[in-house]
């Protein structure tokens, strides 16, 4: 397509305006059939994916959820959440009609001209809570992620109405509304490993007061072995609940190895990973796994993660119910939005994050 249109962009810098500025996304260098990658995209070998270091062998748990409050169901989910960080639920009572309206939303959404997608930009957005953009923190990075999201924050469902691209809106906040109780079930089994024997008001915010739903879209791309989806990270949430499509390409860390572990897709199923607010008031026994998304030679993806998490102006910290056995505290108290800002202020640097509530 429009090959004046790629002749004009043989500068770096007019790749970066056209994609990161003018909202054109990687979606759009995709669109108009690049063969190359541009040298922005290109990542340091030890952000890539070595294939040397894929563990082919290993699987992360594959959960039923059936019946969530069996001990043997709830051990399973606390042993999970120590080993891997990261787990599979299957029959977790979601219909999956919701799944495959919200990915059609997305496709819909990022199938939208740019001139659309620009409003939703920072500079443009009519609202702090509706993100569109491309990477991750594109001015704070030597190299771009081959990636396009749309980040919603949800504050209420009049501002989501009023606010959130008419596109997308309703099958988002359909498939947040119908998360809400597998969460709810997700947290009361990984409290009960913390000996926390009630999940009262206060404790329910300060787990899962706040939720930002991301639509991600990660477009076909020319030489996927040089660049990446997503970088090394780890996620900010209590916990998130990512649904993914058939493609695959979600990659999760070995514990203490180099070695990583694909997720692989289960039609239906969805993904829970433990977040650093998590693994801070568990003092460390629950881990927030680096995990990153290869990008894709043939085929565009989509995602779909709810980020479960603390309010803005909640102080976290290891629970008292934790601390009671004895142990000492790895975490000191910090303000939520606080880590929440140091993460944003950086390229993603796998699990350098957590350094900033260590003691
Ligand atoms: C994220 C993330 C994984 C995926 O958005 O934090 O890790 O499969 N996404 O898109
Ligand atoms: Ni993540």
């Amino acid at each position: 397509m429009a090959p004046s249109l790629l002749a004009n962009l043989d500068s770096a810098q007019e790749i970066t305006k056209f994609v990161i500025n003018e909202g054109h996304g990687v979606k759009g260098l995709a669109d108009m059939g690049i063969q190359t990658l541009p040298k922005q995209f290109i990542q340091p070998p030890r952000e890539r994916i070595a294939t040397s270091k894929l563990a082919s062998q290993l699987f992360i748990p594959v959960i039923d959820m059936s019946n969530s409050n069996e001990q043997k169901v709830v051990d399973m989910m606390v042993d999970a959440a120590q080993m891997w960080g990261f787990f599979q639920i299957i029959n977790h009572g979601i219909p999956t009609e919701v799944f495959e309206n919200v990915k059609s939303a997305t496709q819909r959404f990022f199938e939208l001209p740019a001139e659309e997608k620009r409003k939703y930009l920072k500079e443009y957005s009519a609202s702090n809570c509706v993100r569109f953009g491309t990477s991750f923190t594109p001015h704070e990075e030597k190299a771009f992620e081959w990636k396009d999201y749309l980040s919603l924050f949800y504050v209420s469902e009049d501002e989501a109405a009023a606010l959130w691209p008419p596109a997308c809106r309703d099958e988002a906040l359909e498939f947040l509304r119908m998360s809400e109780s597998v969460i709810r079930r997700l947290l009361e089994a990984l409290m009960k490993g913390l000996n926390v024997k009630e999940i009262d008001r206060e404790k329910e915010l300060m787990l899962m007061g706040s939720k930002r739903i991301n639509l991600n879209y990660y477009p076909i791309c020319p030489n996927p072995e040089l660049t990446i989806g997503v970088g090394r990270h780890s996620d900010v949430s209590t916990l998130t609940i990512l649904l993914q499509d058939h493609i695959g390409g979600l990659y999760v860390r070995k514990q203490d190895d180099d070695t990583w572990i694909h997720v692989p897709p289960i039609p239906g199923a969805l993904v829970i990973n433990i977040g650093d607010a998590l693994q801070i008031m568990s003092n460390g026994r629950y881990k927030s796994v680096e995990h990153r998304v290869v990008a894709n030679e043939s085929k565009n993806r989509v995602s779909v993660p709810i980020f479960v998490n603390p309010r803005p102006n909640d102080v976290i910290g290891p629970l008292q119910e934790v601390l009671d056995s004895g142990e000492k505290p790895m975490y000191k108290k910090v303000l939520y939005s606080d880590y929440v800002k140091h993460f944003f202020r950086k390229a993603h640097d796998g699990k350098e994050t957590v350094e900033f509530a260590k003691i």
